[in-house]
């Protein structure tokens, strides 16, 4: 049996607005294993990024958050989370400024220690050659491509990715979801990832999780369809329908 990366027992996480309380997840417990690529679906608001966050360190909970067996304190860069979001890059820094900044948070000061790091993440996400331009001139999806070699250089043990490429054209997201593969297969990392899409859950992922409100697990399975994944698979859209129903199973289409 593979090493456990994750492992999530008895987590409860509620939100305290003024008087009121939110519970947004209940007794959620998970465990996952040394290079699975879960993809973790679910309808809007059932707590998926409330999820990512605290195992980012992000957020306090109750409950146990263990990371190789250590108890998450606050965020590490052991764990490393790429956002929805095409503003979570800094717009003052340079792409390759951007990518060093967590190594020189973790200690790497120097330069050319820095820019050997820098340039490895960059070319893997195939954007050598944009070192020095700043965020506002970059296209959204190559912003997500600098997210991702930031998040990868590193090398840290678990990846969180919330819905990466949802704002992304169709043809970028398939060149990137090509590119997350490749590096998840090169650098043999475990993957946490949050997607609405269920195809492509099916095409990365090697287990799929449906999640439905407080973070109740409907559905934990692996996914057996044959890699590369592709619809002509005969067994495509049974699989596909089982998640549909699991995820609108409350009926909020
Ligand atoms: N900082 C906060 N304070 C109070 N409530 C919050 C906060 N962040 C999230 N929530 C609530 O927690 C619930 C779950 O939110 P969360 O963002 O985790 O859902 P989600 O599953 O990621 O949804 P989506 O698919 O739309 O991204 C929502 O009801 C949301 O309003
Ligand atoms: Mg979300």
């Amino acid at each position: 049996m593979s090493d456990i990366v994750l492992s999530v027992t008895g987590l409860t996480k509620t939100y305290h607005d003024h008087s009121e309380q939110s519970l947004i997840l209940k007794d959620l417990s998970l465990q996952v294993e040394e290079h699975e690529f879960v993809c973790l679906l679910g309808p809007s608001g059932c707590g998926k990024t409330t999820f990512l966050r605290c195992i980012a360190g992000f957020e306090g909970y109750e409950g146990s958050i263990k990371i190789n067996g250590s108890e998450r304190k606050g965020p590490k860069n052991d764990v490393m989370m790429v956002f929805q979001d095409f503003n979570q890059l800094f717009p003052w820094k340079t792409v390759e400024k951007n990518v060093q900044y967590p190594l020189k948070l973790s200690g790497i000061r120097n330069a050319g220690e820095l820019k050997a790091h820098s340039d490895r993440a960059l070319s893997e996400v195939r954007l050598n050659g944009y070192e020095h331009y700043y965020p506002h001139q970059l296209s959204g999806g190559m912003k997500q491509r600098v997210a991702i070699a930031k998040a990868f250089c590193l090398k840290p043990r678990m990846i969180l990715m919330d819905e990466p490429f949802a704002a992304l054209d169709a043809m970028t997201r398939r060149d990137l979801q090509k590119q997350i593969l490749e590096l998840y297969n090169k650098e043999h990392c475990t993957v946490l990832f949050v997607t609405h899409n269920i195809q492509e859950a099916l095409i990365l992922g090697t287990r799929t999780i449906v999640l439905q409100k407080e973070g109740r697990i409907v559905l934990d399975e692996p996914n057996l369809l044959k890699k590369p994944v592709t619809p002509a698979d005969p067994d495509y859209g049974t699989v596909w329908k089982k998640l549909e129903s699991a995820i609108y199973m409350e009926g909020d289409r």
